[in-house]
């Protein structure tokens, strides 16, 4: 059975996207199949794994969880957009700390981290471990998740440092 299309405008990696979409596709479909941003995972459809996150209006959200009707007039950030002039500290930090293995779950874990990276005062290691609650890593044992984490933040802070001794004009 066909189903009428709704017409939805998003900005997506900073790029104003319009289409029609079914009222029943889930965004992290939308993402992977009409858009081919296929660097957010489906991991199981049900909210569980955190595979699927990304950032809605600058919050951690599993992509599962919304339909793309429901995302009409947002600001997405997948996995593909992080990168500006650099890596993301977060993608530098994991690639320092080695954290990931298989890789499945690490666009989520990435996202999940920058929006912590992004919006928090640094987390104690026991912080970051309650925030990756909802992320299912089949392979780490969650330590180089941590780590990687834990050294986004400095890198984070470091890179602001040089940011404000340059406009200082210092260096
Ligand atoms: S695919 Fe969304 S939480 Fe698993
Ligand atoms: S790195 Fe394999 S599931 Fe997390």
């Amino acid at each position: 059975m066909a189903f009428h299309r709704i017409p939805v405008t998003l900005t997506i990696n900073g790029q104003k996207i319009v289409r029609d979409v079914e009222p029943r596709t889930l965004l992290v479909h939308f993402l992977r199949d009409e858009l081919n941003l296929t660097g957010t995972h489906v991991g199981c459809d049900t909210s569980q794994c955190g595979a699927c996150t990304i950032l809605l209006d600058n919050q951690a959200v599993k992509s599962c969880t919304v339909l793309a009707v429901q995302a009409d007039g947002s600001d997405i950030l997948t996995v593909e957009g992080l990168e500006q002039e650099y890596l993301h500290p977060v993608q530098e930090a994991f690639r320092e700390k080695h954290g990931l293995q298989c890789g499945f779950c690490t666009p989520g874990a990435i996202m999940l981290g920058a929006y912590l990276v992004n919006h928090n005062e640094p987390l104690t290691e026991e912080g970051i471990r309650e925030q990756l609650d909802g992320l299912l890593c089949r392979c780490t044992g969650y330590e180089n998740i941590v780590r990687s984490i834990q050294r986004a933040y400095e890198i984070m802070n470091e890179r602001q440092n040089v940011q404000s001794q340059t406009a200082k004009g210092v260096g």
